[in-house]
């Protein structure tokens, strides 16, 4: 999401004929785009402006802080004199950029808004997308889940969507600049609902009518509109939430070809007493029906999740009940995190962070071996099997090799050749790690595979 943020911050100040130079040593001003959701990022930003001020050696530069840890921590960073920076914007005040950059440093002020908006999507800006073969699109922003570990509520707001047709017209642009994927974000992706809020029509670029007569539109109804966009080929989506699952939802993933078949269910916590303390609003056997009807009604998806461990209180048995539905499930992928206690949530109010480092670290290790044996069993299982690729960019600098991805979403490394990044090419799997399959090009014939020297990569 900072990416697409970034995107937007961009079209903003090039508006307002800021220039933008590639190495922030030649940089007037530095801003940083941050994030708040775990203890380590925002200890990584703390490092940063530290770095940036080092590398300066002097030389005045002005530094923002921009995104979830300006909201989250405002307060320390204006007032921590070890932190040396300018100004502060918000996620929802980036329109304001510009004033704020030009009212630093004047009268030694630190300038900083940080109001959230029930109502800013930016859907009146077309973000600057970086070249490639993905483009993200924000289509919602916010959050009204309130997990209790989760800053993002605090940090981004509540939860508002942008209107099908203001997407859709963003989605042809981009099908018109060569961009091959969008790939539609949110911070609850699949709650995404369109009423068209006649407050919202009232900054759409496109004389939209409010549409108070007819049904909202939600998130499936939305997939469907962007897969009838000639040129894009492939749709993804993230981050989703399982409370928001229809059937409807999950037989627009099945069925429509366009729509990746690739799922992520953030999981949490495999126990239910857990699940109930962290607000996740469903128990282990819901988590596990909804994972069983979605292998059902779409026998090839590729599902991934997001799982906390050490939540305050969360005894070893605990523990186990969350090694039990990985197991179960089976996830081709899962990003696993020790619980980071995050200022102003819940959780923090609550229940005191109370599994020592040593436990936290003990429960991630032995999840994640567990994890990378069943990755790598699923990974092996295509050895042998011909894929469709996309081919991303040009070669990861370590081996040489070029990459592409599945339509679930597996990186593929394929030999060196002259490829079109952008295009789909059937992919025969030679060999398998826990990150990465390996495969041979099958057709397009490899040799009459031509460079084009258009290609974005
Ligand atoms: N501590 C640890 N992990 C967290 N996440 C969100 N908040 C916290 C926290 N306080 C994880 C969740 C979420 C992912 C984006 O980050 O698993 O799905
Ligand atoms: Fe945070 Fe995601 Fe929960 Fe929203 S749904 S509060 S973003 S973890």
């Amino acid at each position: 999401m900072n990416e697409a943020d970034t995107e937007i911050i961009r079209a903003v100040l090039s508006k307002e004929d800021f220039q933008f130079v590639t190495d922030e040593i030649d940089a007037d001003v530095v801003m940083l785009n941050t994030c708040a959701i775990r203890e380590n990022a925002h200890r990584k930003v703390y490092g940063r402006i530290h770095d940036i001020r080092h590398r300066r050696a002097g030389k005045p530069v002005t530094i923002g802080i921009l995104g979830c840890m300006a909201t989250n921590l405002r307060q320390d960073l204006l007032e921590n004199k070890n932190l040396d920076i300018d100004f502060i914007a918000g996620p929802d005040s980036y329109k304001r950029l510009g004033d704020l950059i030009r009212q630093s440093g004047l009268h030694g002020e630190k300038p900083f808004d940080v109001t959230l908006s029930e109502f800013e999507t930016y859907c009146d800006i077309y973000p600057q997308h970086k070249t490639g073969v993905n483009a993200w699109v924000a289509v919602s922003r916010g959050c009204d889940n309130f997990c209790t570990f989760c800053v993002v509520p605090y940090t981004r707001g509540r939860e508002r969507s942008r209107s099908v047709e203001n997407i859709v017209e963003e989605v042809r642009r981009l099908a018109i600049e060569g961009f091959k994927q969008v790939t539609l974000l949110g911070q609850n992706v699949n709650s995404y609902i369109d009423y068209s809020h006649p407050q919202q029509i009232a900054s759409s670029p496109l004389n939209e009518t409010p549409r108070n007569d007819a049904k909202p539109r939600d998130f499936a109804d939305l997939l469907d509109a962007v897969s009838q966009i000639d040129g894009i080929e492939r749709i993804r989506f993230t981050s989703p939430h399982p409370k928001d699952f229809p059937e409807k939802l999950i037989a627009v993933v099945a069925k429509n070809p366009k729509v990746c078949k690739h799922i992520h269910l953030p999981l949490q916590s495999g126990n239910t007493r857990v699940l109930e303390m962290m607000n996740r609003t469903y128990t282990q056997q819901e988590f596990l029906d909804l994972a069983t009807k979605v292998r059902a009604m779409c026998p090839d998806i590729f599902l991934t999740t997001d799982i906390i461990v050490g939540f305050p209180t969360e005894t070893e048995a605990e523990f186990e009940d969350t090694v039990k539905v990985v197991k179960d499930v089976q996830f081709d992928a899962a990003f696993i995190f020790k619980y980071s206690e995050r200022k102003n949530t819940v959780a923090s109010k609550r229940y005191p962070d109370n599994i020592t480092e040593d436990q936290k670290k003990s429960r991630i290790v032995r999840l994640q071996e567990i994890q990378k044996e069943i990755t790598y069993k699923k990974n092996s299982a295509y050895i042998g099997k011909t894929l469709k690729v996309l081919l991303e960019h040009g070669t990861n600098k370590l081996k040489n090799d070029f990459v592409g991805r599945t339509d679930g979403g597996h990186l593929v490394l394929l030999p060196q050749g002259n490829y079109q990044s952008g295009q789909i090419i059937d992919v025969m799997i030679i060999s398998a790690s826990p990150h990465a399959l390996k495969g041979n090009v099958i057709s397009p014939n490899p040799s009459s595979l031509q460079l084009d020297t258009n290609s974005k990569i």
